[in-house]
């Protein structure tokens, strides 16, 4: 079971990977980008470029200077007075597109709802001015602990509408993850629902957003949808239905206006410590960035469909479902459940029924797709589709050969975007009407873009591997990290002098042609999901049987990467495979179930450096079965010789 042995493989392959995909003339003919000049252009004067997009949005008052840029700290469109909602919303209704359906909603259930860019624009400006009776103002924080139903979106939106500050929280997090992140950013207001459905189960999160509120103090109020009729527990003065407060509120909110620099939204992400970060956006940049982005790579036209079917708690969902696509006054599908409820065709019974176009999800849903087979693709029409996008991790050439041709027919483009929390929108990734894809890759930096792979050195790499870089400011990028803006430095910036560092690893190829290989942090990417190593770590020693543990991934066939602790317990506990699953629940309860090991070792002791360091790369090897490495540097060699034993009775 030689899966680092597999890994190596996979990555000589890409390497090798000769297969090109060129635009067919008839997508180019029709292409929002179908001129390569675009790209000469964006180089020569990048300020010019991302101007030009500006100027198709909404300004109360108009940038005077497009970039200050002070590194690591960076202003665009400086002095611009704006409401981002007002280039999502009200724009639209003045046009044709007012009675055009923004949102098509499916419960998991099967409940529909749609909602035409005037309902949307209404609800808006209805619940912000209920978020203003509860006292929210500009610059205040909101969290937001919701399934994925329209009311997310209204609720995003109608924070910006009022200045507030949104902090999305997803809903598959738990109770503590939640209380965690109220608290960094001091929310005011927390707005969740009495439930969701999730593989015809309920997801408690009014049940749970209470555990987190008994160590939250900085929380006025908690705003409750009612998503279905699930008891729950109602504190008088603190909780609030959402349809009551609603009901009371005018359909009427002018927008606050804001500075292009003004926070939009903090969204938490993992890092390689245990606290989480709360990357923080600001409006302007942001905003021209997702607009741009999602009307060059997504090809986005008014008589689209569209479909990402990201979580609204996950960046993809903040600028590639609300504001990229509602900016450029698409039409749009949201689902709330899962792919395989109540049968592994949902998501093509979706397709099919609603016309989607244009789909976008991630490389673990792919190989998902493709472990239940095409006996569920083929029971659909899927012939609407003409653009395919995939964002989260790298996706390996078999799973894009997949998508290529058992959801494209083999005549849909595939744009594989890779980009961060951190960078806010879509930073390498095909324009597909102009670039020619490779599986695998993603191909070249967006225009204006200015990648780099580099060595430890801050040496150019031109041909192989290395660490990824971005080497010039663009508009999305974070501002700071919520309350530290000494860890942003430290994180992004400190590598090498004045050039971002996203902590990927990746490889150029001979046509500069990137290929993402992911983290070389210790940071894991469950099922296209920052994890941190240490996150976990904490979680397991928190567990009053536990003195020690560490964390490592392993290669995993569909979540991309799994989980593996290796536990050291008490001197007087018992080990039994009654608590491994006690330390499993425990972790899902501290951080979510998306954080389960998948396996628990345990371990009388670790390898640890002479310094005392945990050797993780060694765990890693011992935990995806390879040969050994360097173990000179160890206080007790025999420990690891033990732990490999130990791993392969397993
Ligand atoms: C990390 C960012 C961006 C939205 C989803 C995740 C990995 C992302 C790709 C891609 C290879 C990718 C990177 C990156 N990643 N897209 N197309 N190819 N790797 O956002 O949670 O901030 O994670 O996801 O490792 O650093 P995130």
């Amino acid at each position: 079971m030689s899966q680092s042995g597999h890994k190596l493989t996979s990555i000589d392959t890409l390497l090798t990977e000769e297969r090109e995909f060129k635009p067919t003339a008839k997508f180019q003919a029709q292409a929002n980008a179908n001129d390569q000049e675009i790209y000469e252009k964006a180089t020569s004067n990048p300020e010019a470029f991302w101007e030009r997009y500006a100027r198709e949005l909404v300004w109360r008052k108009p940038w005077d200077k497009v970039l200050d840029w002070n590194p690591p700290d960076s202003k665009w469109f400086v002095g611009g007075k704006l409401n981002i909602t007002e280039s999502c919303l009200d724009v639209h209704i003045k046009t044709d597109a007012r009675n055009k359906a923004a949102l098509i909603w499916e419960g998991e259930p099967g409940d529909k709802r749609t909602l035409t860019y005037w309902d949307l624009y209404r609800e808006v400006c209805r619940f912000a001015n209920a978020l203003k009776s509860l006292g929210v103002k500009k610059g205040d924080r909101v969290a937001l602990y919701m399934p994925m139903i329209p009311e997310l979106v209204i609720a995003v939106l109608s924070c910006a509408r009022i200045g507030a500050i949104h902090s999305v929280v997803f809903g598959g997090f738990s109770a503590e993850a939640l209380s965690e992140r109220i608290n960094d950013a001091e929310a005011k207001v927390l707005i969740t629902a009495d439930g969701g459905y999730r593989r015809g189960q309920i997801v408690q999160l009014k049940h749970d957003a209470d555990e987190a509120l008994k160590d939250c103090p900085s929380i006025e109020h908690v705003v409750v949808v009612k998503r279905g009729n699930f008891p729950i527990h109602f504190q008088e003065n603190r909780d609030h239905w959402w349809h009551r407060l609603i009901d009371e509120a005018d359909f009427n909110c002018p927008a606050e206006e804001m500075d292009s620099e003004d926070p939009l939204y903090i969204l938490y992400t993992s890092g390689t410590t245990g606290k989480p970060k709360g990357i923080m956006h600001t409006i302007a940049g942001y905003l021209v960035g997702v607009y741009a982005t999602t009307k060059l790579v997504f090809d986005l036209k008014p008589n689209d469909c569209y479909w990402c079917t990201a979580d609204i708690g996950w960046v993809t969902g903040h600028s590639y479902i609300v504001y990229g696509p509602l900016s450029n006054g698409a039409t749009q599908v949201m689902y709330e459940g899962a792919p395989n409820w109540p049968d592994p065709d949902r998501v093509w019974k979706i397709v099919e029924n609603h016309g989607v176009t244009v789909f976008y999800t991630a490389p673990t849903a792919i190989r998902a797709f493709m472990k239940w087979g095409e006996k569920w693709t083929v029971k659909h029409d899927l012939s609407s589709l003409r653009l395919l996008g995939t964002v989260g991790e790298p996706i390996n050439p078999e799973a894009w050969m997949w998508y290529h041709k058992h959801i494209g027919g083999e005549k849909c483009p595939i744009v594989d975007t890779w980009w961060q929390t951190e960078t806010g929108h879509i930073m390498i990734a095909p324009l597909p009407g102009l670039i020619t894809t490779k599986p695998g890759s993603a191909t070249q930096p967006f225009p204006s873009i200015k990648a780099a792979i580099l060595d430890d050195d801050g040496n150019e790499v031109e041909h192989g591997g290395g660490y990824l870089a971005i080497l010039e400011p663009w508009p999305g990028m974070l501002r700071t990290i919520w309350g530290d803006h000494d860890r942003y430095i430290e994180t992004y910036w400190s590598k090498w002098k004045n050039i971002y560092f996203p902590g990927d690893g990746a490889k150029i190829d001979k046509d500069s042609y990137y290929w993402i290989l992911g983290r070389i942090d210790d940071v894991i990417n469950v099922a296209g999901h920052r994890l941190s190593t240490m996150e976990i770590e904490s979680a397991l020693v928190d567990h009053n049987s536990v003195v020690e543990s560490a964390v490592v991934g392993i290669t995993h066939e569909l979540k991309g990467q799994g989980i593996v602790a290796f536990v050291t317990v008490g001197g007087d506990i018992r080990t039994s495979p009654e608590l491994v699953d006690i330390l499993k629940a425990h972790v899902v309860k501290k951080i979510g179930a998306l954080a389960r090991p998948e396996q628990i070792i345990f371990a009388h002791d670790l390898p640890k450096t002479r310094s005392g360091k945990i050797m993780r790369r060694l765990l890693r090897d011992i935990a995806s079965g390879s040969v050994l490495g360097d173990v000179t540097t160890l206080a007790d060699p025999t420990v690891v010789e033990e732990l490999k034993r130990k791993y392969e009775e397993d």
